[in-house]
């Protein structure tokens, strides 16, 4: 059976990793979860005063030529996990603090550019499904299958929002119904690469679909061409 490379784009809390993981896990191919990366270089700020109600551009572009980020194979669960100088920082790059500045710190374009780069790298095997914002348009423009997830803000706000009380955030429906919509707001508009879906991306607002519907007509979407 052909590899092929699977890019699934969206809004924030649409269920893309947990999608992404699926089809990986049933293909046998590797996951990237580029959110994450984006989400390691926003806790290096956070971590370094680089933050202080906004992001310190300038001292953040300088950091960067030293950052290292990188995925690892956690030997337990067998999925690949974010880190940060060598650090596992899977658990950490969740919280909402982290989320809050995320978006900014990757609507940088040196940041952008860094992060592109090791992605292409990674994704230039076949053999890959990686999710972002930008995966389809920008980073795998080749990939064979491209998928765009979307869904009412509040079904996402109250999706996200379950697994912060998981985790024991001490957060509001609201609070994260604001960073739903701030982050989206963000994304959709800033200069560089922007979250738009790809013109051959197949469209799929998961509002009223349940997680093994999707998958399943994900995955006959990409039994097709394999
Ligand atoms: O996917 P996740 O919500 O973890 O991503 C966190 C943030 O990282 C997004 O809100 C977005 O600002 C940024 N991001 C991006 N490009 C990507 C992946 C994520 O700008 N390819």
């Amino acid at each position: 059976m052909r590899k092929i490379s699977i890019a699934i784009d969206g809004h924030s809390s649409t269920g893309k990793s947990t999608l992404a993981r699926q089809l990986a896990e049933s293909l046998g191919y590797v996951y990237i979860d580029s959110g994450a990366m984006y989400r390691a270089v926003a806790l290096f700020a956070l971590r370094n005063d680089l933050i202080d109600g906004s992001v310190n551009e300038a001292g953040l572009i300088e950091a960067l030529r030293d950052m290292d980020v990188s995925f690892g194979l956690n030997s337990q669960t067998g999925r690949t996990e974010i880190h940060l100088n060598g650090e596992n920082v899977e658990q950490e790059i969740r919280t909402i603090e982290v989320s809050s500045y995320v978006s900014e710190v990757a609507a940088i374009p040196e940041v952008r550019e860094k992060l592109v780069k090791l992605q292409r790298e990674m994704g230039r095997q076949k053999g890959v499904v990686m999710d972002g914002r930008d995966i389809g348009t920008v980073v795998l423009p080749e990939a064979e299958l491209k998928l765009f997830m979307t869904a009412a803000p509040e079904t996402r706000a109250a999706r996200r929002y379950k697994e912060l009380l998981d985790r024991g955030e001490d957060i509001t429906y609201e609070e994260v119904l604001k960073n739903v919509r701030h982050r989206d707001h963000l994304d959709s508009n800033r200069a560089v690469s922007p979250l738009k879906q790809a013109e051959d991306a197949i469209c799929l607002d998961n509002s009223d679909m349940g997680l093994k519907e999707q998958f399943e007509r994900v995955r006959s979407f990409a039994n097709r061409i394999l």
